[in-house]
């Protein structure tokens, strides 16, 4: 089969497709033969082996794909079409998942759309629900608003009742952002006051970070009395720290969010999680905006509009047609 495979941990530019065996699956495992894949940030941190999961070489990326089951497995039948989080392997012609990373999929949801759903809605489905027990009314802030996870932030957090206020660096991710759900937009330089003004001085009650780097300090400072700042990422490539201190007087919680180790010890998880998630995707109100698809022989170019911050929307790499 044909795969894109990292050959050194030098970026995407070393993400090369070549002819490879087909996966053997384990036992119980779903083989699916892949339509698309999502190209997310963490397959871009894997290619230079900065993802916490750090397999040896050669190995094919790709958390999340799309699909059809080739044979009777895991609860699934040959031919059904499902979404799947392998990890590792998504950005080949053929995929072997666990079956608990394995969700059927609607009819009515095109296999484009479907690959851009299972790590950041779920992702996002933790972060907003079980970490910052976010309610409805409240008001949640989204750094990195046109990306992969900052688009599923907004739409998950709009569905569920709160006012959305979206971080993007461009015109063009504002309007993404939107399209997603923000009900307002403000830009990354001086987002703080932007807050600030919008919110009447009271700030906001949940901050979604997958920036981090010199953002934090000022998202602290953007939060409302008992706001909830979830540490997701760090595109921004600093790591910030924080002195407690500044935590006390608004009762603030920092929160970490780490889906992978959570979907590792509580493999139940994700499919829970795919029921809450299914109804929003058959009603529309998850709807991954995208913003490019490439052909598997452009993996590398793929990999490269995150890495250097041009990717607008979800991009994917369709497989098979
Ligand atoms: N904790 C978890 O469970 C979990 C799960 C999934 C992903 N993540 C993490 O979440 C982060 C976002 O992933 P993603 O797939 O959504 O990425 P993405 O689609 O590339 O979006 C990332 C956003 O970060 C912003 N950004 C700021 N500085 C950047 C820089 N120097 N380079 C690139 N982007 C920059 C960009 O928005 P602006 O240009 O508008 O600022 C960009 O749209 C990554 O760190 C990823 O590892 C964490």
């Amino acid at each position: 089969m044909r795969a894109a495979v990292i050959t050194s941990r030098d970026g995407p530019d070393a993400v090369r497709v070549l002819e490879v065996p087909e996966p053997r699956p384990a036992a119980g495992q779903v083989v699916v033969d892949v339509r698309c894949a999502g190209v997310a940030f963490p397959d871009v941190l894997q290619t230079r082996g900065e993802y916490q999961l750090r397999p040896e070489l050669p190995v094919v990326p790709g958390w999340e794909v799309s699909g059809v089951v080739r044979a009777d497995a895991g609860g699934f039948r040959a031919g059904d079409r499902v979404a799947a989080m392998p990890v590792l392997g998504g950005l080949a012609e053929t995929v072997a998942v666990d079956p608990a990373m394995v969700f059927p999929l609607p009819d009515t949801v095109p296999f484009d759309a479907a690959a851009a759903v299972p790590l950041n809605y779920l992702t996002a489905h933790l972060a907003l629900g079980r970490r910052a027990r976010l309610r409805t009314g409240e008001t949640v802030l989204v750094h990195g608003a046109a990306g992969g996870l900052g688009t599923a932030a907004c739409q998950l957090a709009a569905a569920a009742g709160a006012r959305v206020v979206a971080v993007v660096s461009s015109a063009r991710k504002a309007e993404v952002a939107r399209a997603a759900g923000a009900h307002d937009v403000v830009p990354a330089d001086g987002f703080r006051d932007a807050v600030h003004r919008l919110t009447g001085g009271r700030g906001v009650d949940v901050v979604v970070d997958p920036v981090g780097g010199d953002r934090f300090p000022d998202s602290l400072r953007c939060l409302a009395r008992e706001g909830r700042l979830l540490v997701l990422g760090f595109t921004g490539r600093g790591i910030p720290a924080v002195a407690v201190d500044r935590l006390l007087p608004g009762n603030t919680t920092v929160v970490g969010v780490a889906s992978a180790e959570l979907w590792r010890a509580e493999p139940e998880y994700p499919r829970q999680q795919w029921r809450d998630v299914e109804p929003l995707l058959r009603s529309g109100a998850v709807d991954p905006p995208i913003g490019a698809v490439h052909p598997l022989a452009d993996t590398a170019e793929a990999l490269r509009s995150l890495d250097e911050r041009r990717a607008v929307g979800r991009v994917l790499v369709r497989v098979r047609d």
